[in-house]
């Protein structure tokens, strides 16, 4: 299926009328953040819109109503995923955009699938929805504006940022971390190489002290 702008609004008038207006300002802002990265590092600004658009599109959804769309769309999520079943809102998102919508675009899947966890080998329409949803402008943490800054600069670095600030998240505050998110984390590391990664870390050292922490929950419950 083609995307293009016409679809886009009507997606966009769909979801307006389905979701919660609080999310639904968060999706907007996630779409402009995304389109800004797009633009910014050549991406398909129609994909990334998509995305951004259907990325929280489950995320109201109650535990019986994701399992149900899991049985409904034959969708095969790890043991892990139905223990912190909030994770599993991606998924069900992407099987919805598929099945219901006809968005059929695998970039695109793939974003609003991943969004949660991330996973290694990440494509840049993922990097841009996963990173997108942390510094969208309703954003409001300690050192959002840092990850914002970076990443409209540099992309790996700013998506291997978000997931160690993830990481720290989820185990301080005791909860569920899937093996996707530290595959991405360590898969992001090696990419980069450490010299990067050090520099990054001095940066954000600069600007908020040794032991400040970034942290947010972003898709973990
Ligand atoms: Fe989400
Ligand atoms: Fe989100």
């Amino acid at each position: 299926m083609n995307i293009n702008e016409a679809r886009l609004k009507h997606i966009e008038q769909v979801l307006a009328k389905r979701m919660k207006t609080g999310r639904f300002q968060h999706t907007l802002g996630v779409r402009n953040a995304a389109l800004r990265m797009a633009d910014q590092f050549g991406a398909d600004r129609e994909k990334a819109a998509m995305a951004a658009l259907f990325h929280d599109y489950a995320k109201g959804f109650n535990k019986e109503e994701l399992l149900q769309t899991v049985r409904l769309y034959h969708l095969q999520p790890d043991s892990l995923m139905v223990q912190a079943h909030q994770l599993l809102h991606g998924s069900v998102a992407a099987a919805i955009a598929l099945n219901e919508f006809g968005i059929d675009d695998d970039e695109v899947l793939k974003a609003i699938e991943y969004h949660t966890t991330g996973r290694k080998h990440m494509g840049t329409i993922e990097k841009i929805i996963y990173l997108a949803d942390f510094i969208e402008e309703g954003r409001d943490y300690s050192g959002v504006a840092f990850l914002r800054e970076l990443a409209y600069r540099e992309l790996d670095l700013a998506v291997y940022q978000a997931l160690t600030n993830t990481m720290i998240y989820v185990l301080e505050t005791g909860k569920l971390l899937h093996p996707n998110t530290v595959e991405a984390r360590n898969h992001m590391l090696n990419e980069l190489g450490e010299r990067k990664v050090n520099a990054l870390k001095k940066m954000w050292e600069g600007l908020y002290g040794k032991d400040s922490r970034n942290s947010t929950g972003g898709n973990y419950p």
